[in-house]
């Protein structure tokens, strides 16, 4: 079969055109806003062309345009779209089209079939545009020879625009996840890649080139995302020909996909974005989030969460306590984190063992179940299936189940523990029953904080010899969709050690995820601006810590702490039952400031503003519908302007007036800095503005000290 017309992928404000490349096979001439609808087939024609490179002296004498799986054969000289070999040979694969196939239904996507009868290899490449504007590619490889085909690498290719100066990515570790780095795009490659089982606590969630000083609110930026819970690499290349492209690709451990003859791998599906500006590239994934068929619908009930507020100290009487002063605040759902299992008195010993401590519980969590849910509260457990310390029943029991390189030595420990090989049947299975038991014999629990603390380290499987981690990424899925299939209504938090585990494959499954193990406000501003690069705001949990920080040693005033957490997925961590009356009494007002918008600031456009003070920040969430806006002017640290510049509020309803107010912040102690300062001039009337006119001509924000906060609200007349 040949093919000469391009074809135009249209859905959600961005467009794709794909022309047969090299062999035919299909190469994205452009990726970017929406071309129109009426783009006739010349113009498309002549959009592939204007892009064809000119045979050049040194060069081949053919042009050589960069496709979708960029070969040797095709005559590409940079890095290749499909590595492998059968014992050597059929190493460089030439394949053509045997099928073009264009499928609707939903968004807008294409099915392109390749085959190469020589090297026997077929490759199914799918492309997709969803409502929201994503571009979405997969494809699957099969081995249609007689021997094995060893698969290297299978990555999935994104052609951004010439324009694309600068790269964006974040990187990071425990306590302190996604940190912007950003550097000058030049001539070559730039990767980025997890090598840990899990993306990691440094991943980049989006790996983003831009123009020349793209920030949130301007300038065209692309991005990409894999779709993958292990191991994989991010990448973006730009040749000395002037291709700019991104990559993104499960990263293969040798021998780990052995394909036998008539087998075939599946890549996990690389997502792209773009956007005039980071909060609009975003928003776009916050949108196909919320399109999902389970994304929770119903409000993100406030959490408690016990482990900052009690560790290890587990008795029924203290969570009691705990429970009962959380509801008298308005919390609505109590998390018993670590330590309610078998043997798990510290983190030394017991994951593995999940049954319950009836040193601990004598009569199993039924009895501290009911009395925290007959105080209206939702129950939820933490569990860590994926781990077993040495020091438990389990690994005794079993030692094969214990993921290894051979020969019966253990990878390094992390943490006191070891990763289970879910790749086994008998390991996988054990796991199901004990998740399965401890759901049906509690029916009241509402939902599982599912850990992972700690990287995969020569991850082999006793049962192959092989590196298992393509597999085990597979197992965690199944479980998950097994136990959601037989508890329908069960919720799911993603936690790594934090943010060590997210993205979007680990997403179909889970409800949020836990942003980092780091609550310290000031530290929570950077990781969630940028995990909310892909996450909306219901999706991160963002909790109320102590006022002294465990993890920083920082001290923040409670409306800090509040503030900065407002806008997620709420929840305390903090032994709330030594509250002062005073406290006590600020905290429930944040609480319910909260939940007292949590509807549309769910449902709401994220946006965050670009501020030329680098001291402060704001950020808040514009209504759906534009009626209403809440931001966050933060302080963050000394500022050289005395008043507080003017700062434009982006976002808004260019054409609507909007109510502005300084919202006051709950608790007595934060009103008007004593004797600091003179009235704000709009602060006790308020104001009236267009849209625009904030946008374009801003307003004066209040005089704060350092780590201060304040909240203005916007209401559309
Ligand atoms: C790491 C998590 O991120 C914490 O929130 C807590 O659940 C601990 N593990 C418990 O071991």
């Amino acid at each position: 079969m040949t093919r000469s017309e391009p074809d135009y992928l249209r859905a959600g404000g961005a467009a794709v055109v794909l022309a047969p490349g090299g062999g035919g096979v299909p190469a994205i001439a452009y990726w970017g806003e929406d071309l129109g609808a009426a783009a006739p087939v010349e113009s498309l024609d002549g959009l592939a062309l204007a892009q064809l490179p000119q045979p050049v002296s040194g060069g081949l004498d053919v042009p050589v345009r960069l496709s979708t799986v960029p070969l040797e054969s095709q005559g590409w000289p940079g890095t290749p779209g499909l590595v492998g070999a059968r014992g050597g040979r059929d190493f460089s694969p030439r394949f053509r089209v045997s099928g073009w196939a264009r499928g609707d239904s939903d968004g807008s996507s294409l099915v392109v079939e390749l085959s190469d009868d020589d090297a026997r290899l077929d490759l199914e490449l799918r492309f997709g545009l969803d409502g929201a504007g994503l571009f979405r590619q997969s494809a699957r490889l099969t081995n249609r020879g007689d021997e094995p085909y060893e698969l290297a690498s299978l990555a999935l290719t994104f052609p951004v625009p010439a324009t694309a100066a600068e790269v964006l990515d974040t990187t990071g570790r425990h306590l302190r996840e996604r940190h912007p780095q950003r550097h000058a795009l030049t001539t070559g490659r730039y990767v980025r890649e997890s090598r840990r089982g899990r993306p990691g606590a440094d991943a980049t969630l989006l790996l983003a080139v831009g123009a020349v000083g793209f920030g949130f609110e301007r300038g065209l930026v692309h991005a990409v995302h894999l779709a993958w819970s292990g191991d994989h690499r991010l990448a973006v290349e730009r040749t000395p020909t002037g291709e700019t492209f991104l990559q993104a690709e499960e990263l293969l451990r040798p021998g780990e996909v052995v394909l036998a003859p008539g087998e075939s791998y599946e890549t996990p599906e690389a997502v792209g974005a773009w956007g005039d500006g980071l909060n609009e590239l975003a928003a776009r994934f916050h949108r196909a989030l919320r399109s999902r068929p389970r994304h929770p619908s119903r409000p993100r009930p406030v959490t408690l969460n016990t482990w900052e507020a009690v560790y290890f100290d587990l008795d029924h009487a203290r969570l009691l306590e705990l429970a009962r002063a959380g509801a008298r605040l308005g919390i609505e759902r109590f998390v018993l984190d670590d330590g309610w299992f078998r043997g798990r008195r510290d983190d030394h010993a017991g994951l593995g063992d999940w049954f319950v401590d009836d040193r601990v519980f004598p009569d199993g969590l039924g009895p501290l179940i009911d009395d925290v849910t007959a105080l209206g509260l939702e129950f939820g457990l933490w569990v860590e299936p994926e781990m077993v310390n040495p020091d438990s029943d389990l690994a005794r029991a079993r030692p094969e189940w214990l993921l290894q390189p051979g020969s019966g030595r253990l990878p390094l420990p992390a943490r006191h523990q070891q990763v289970l090989d879910l790749t086994q049947p008998g390991a996988y299975a054990y796991l199901l029953e004990r998740l399965d038991a401890l759901l049906t014999e509690n029916p009241k629990i509402a939902y599982l904080k599912w850990d992972h603390n700690r990287d995969l380290l020569e991850a082999g499987s006793t049962a192959t010899g092989r590196s298992a981690g393509h597999e085990q990424t597979l197992a965690v899925y199944r479980l998950m969709d097994e136990l959601r299939a037989r508890h329908p209504s069960l919720e799911i938090e993603s936690c790594a050690s934090g943010g060590a585990r997210v993205d979007l494959g680990i997403l179909e499954r889970t409800d949020r995820v836990w942003t980092s193990d780091c609550i310290d406000p000031i530290e929570r501003l950077t990781i969630q601006k940028y995990t909310g690069l892909l996450l909306p705001p219901e999706l991160m949990g963002m909790h109320i810590s102590g006022p002294r920080s465990h993890s920083t040693g920082r001290t923040a005033s409670l409306a800090l702490r509040a503030g900065v957490a407002l806008f997620g997925h709420l929840g305390v961590e903090w032994d709330v039952t030594g509250l002062t009356d005073a406290e006590a009494e600020e905290l429930a007002g944040w609480i319910a400031l909260h939940t007292e918008r949590r509807e549309w600031l769910h449902t709401g456009r994220v946006v965050h503003a670009e501020l030329a003070d680098p001291a402060a920040d704001l950020r808040g969430v514009v209504a759906d519908d534009g009626s209403r806006a809440l931001f966050a002017f933060t302080q963050v640290g000394s500022s050289s302007a005395y008043p507080a510049a003017p700062i434009m509020i982006p976002g808004l309803d260019d054409d609507r007036v909007y109510e502005v107010a300084l919202l006051p912040l709950p608790g007595a102690g934060n009103g008007p800095l004593p004797g600091a300062r003179g009235e704000l001039a709009w602060e006790r009337t308020g104001l009236k503005m267009t849209g625009r006119m904030l946008r374009a001509s801003g307003l004066r924000p209040p005089v704060l000290h350092p780590e201060e906060l304040a909240l203005i609200e916007l209401t559309a007349r």
